[in-house]
């Protein structure tokens, strides 16, 4: 096998619409959406298949109209979207020819996966897969004695570990990409999910793994879980990446405080995956969403510092995005109508983080994201007056004359933006100062 040379000039062409578009809806549904306390129901309550199985006789989400999904998606400014084709359950929600617990087999009688592409694509949205390398319905996976596995502690399963066979597992598993690589048309992203312990890398044959899809899915993004999980950064941290390090860093549910870098001090690629409430699958009574306002202030600290922010929501066991998600995601949307221009196809400033908000660097232009008003015109810490072009309040383009009254005149090195003539910020989440720099 040829020895891996890491190729940093395609890898980021490959990156760049990614780094472009910041912004991504993460959908988890399955099975686990009727028993509605989360996508790892089974293992958290070491549940026996046979207390799984009937959900899958079950399953028959008649409200599935994934276009919807789609348009809320775009309708909130996202740009693609990663939905689970697999969740550690094992259930699939595409055809595989490779198994019969898949959505198919259900009432449904649908590729689900292939009704998602067909829709986001129809809205112009790139499309991922999330797949799970864990199987805890796969009889070759490990059961007794496993980390998380639902039958971990069953004394009944430990006999049979010795004949579970590992290596049938992987062509499942291989088998089961090759046909989301195959069966769907171009694949934006591919975001496997996760190692652990000694599963990790070649355990999984991560190797041939990673050259079987590229060579199927040339320009297909790769997250790093096939080297680690929400924790650890993997190979691509070291400067050095393996065959299999992934594309992005995958942080979860957390935004590194100050980006991410490798060791040679580069700037890391990187996506902060969040839930909306506080589960991945749909759990009935979690009511704990969090605001919109925070969302949004979430996007603009991840662009801020590099990143990606990949925002998740839980589809119910009918096929339909929580209320709550949906306003949420409308909500976002209005902020990003008007401000969006400050998220696509910026990054980090290499400005030190203001006092009062936050910077947001692309398109030739310094976004300033004013999250604190002021007594007075709003400073604009860290741009000095003699850089300044002009200064436009992004929402409505509106021309801002930096304040040269008596109050700031006893601080000429500060840019002062008189936002408002009223107590209020013109939007109280987040106001946007459009900064042109003169060359
Ligand atoms: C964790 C959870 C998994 C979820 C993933 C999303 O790995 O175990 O359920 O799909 O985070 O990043």
């Amino acid at each position: 096998m040829a020895q891996f040379v890491f190729d940093r000039k395609a890898y980021e062409d490959r990156m760049q619409w990614y780094v472009h578009d910041r912004f991504g809806m993460f959908i988890h549904w399955g099975l686990y959406a009727i028993p509605a306390r989360g996508e790892w129901v089974r293992s958290t309550e070491q549940m026996p298949e046979e207390e799984y199985l009937p959900f899958f006789h079950e399953f028959n989400p008649t409200d599935y109209h994934p276009r919807q999904w789609a348009k809320a998606a775009k309708a909130a400014g996202m740009q693609y979207a990663v939905m689970t084709a697999k969740h550690h359950d094992g259930f699939c929600l595409f055809d595989s020819a490779l198994t019969d617990f898949k959505s198919t087999n259900t009432r449904a009688g649908r590729d689900l996966i292939r009704e998602y592409v067909d829709a986001f694509r129809a809205e112009g949205l790139k499309v991922g897969f999330y797949y799970s390398l864990l199987d805890w319905h796969h009889p070759d996976y490990p059961h007794y004695g496993d980390q998380n596995h639902p039958m971990r502690n069953c004394e009944a399963e430990r006999e049979k570990e010795p004949g579970r066979d590992f290596t049938r597992y992987l062509a499942y598993l291989h088998g089961q990409v090759r046909e989301l690589c195959t069966n769907y048309g171009k694949i934006d992203l591919l975001w496997f999910d996760f190692s652990y312990g000694k599963m990790t890398g070649e355990t999984w044959r991560a190797t041939e793994l990673v050259r079987m899809v590229r060579s199927l899915q040339p320009d297909v993004l790769i997250d790093n879980r096939l080297e680690v999980s929400g924790s650890g950064f993997g190979s691509l941290a070291t400067g050095n990446p393996s065959e299999f390090s992934g594309d992005f860093v995958s942080p979860e549910q957390i935004i590194p405080p100050n980006g991410l870098f490798d060791a040679q001090g580069a700037p890391l690629h990187w996506e902060a995956c969040i839930t909306m409430n506080d589960n991945w699958g749909y759990t009935a009574k979690d009511k704990r969403f969090k605001p919109a306002s925070s969302l949004i202030k979430k996007l603009v600290e991840c662009v801020s510092k590099g990143g990606n922010l990949l925002l998740n929501v839980g589809p119910d066991a009918r096929g339909r995005i929580p209320r709550e998600s949906l306003e949420t995601l409308s909500q976002i949307g209005d902020w990003m109508r008007d401000n969006s221009a400050s998220i696509y196809g910026c990054g980090a400033a290499n400005l030190p983080k203001p006092e009062n908000g936050r910077i947001t660097q692309g398109n030739g232009r310094l976004y300033y994201h004013i999250l604190e008003n002021s007594i007075g015109a709003v400073p604009l810490y860290g741009v000095r007056p003699e850089q300044v072009e002009s200064l436009r309040l992004l929402q409505d383009g509106s021309e801002i004359h930096p304040a040269d009254n008596w109050m700031v005149q006893n601080y000429p090195d500060v840019v002062f933006a008189p936002v408002t003539d009223t107590p209020y910020l013109p939007n109280e989440i987040d106001t946007v100062v459009e900064i042109t720099l003169k060359q």
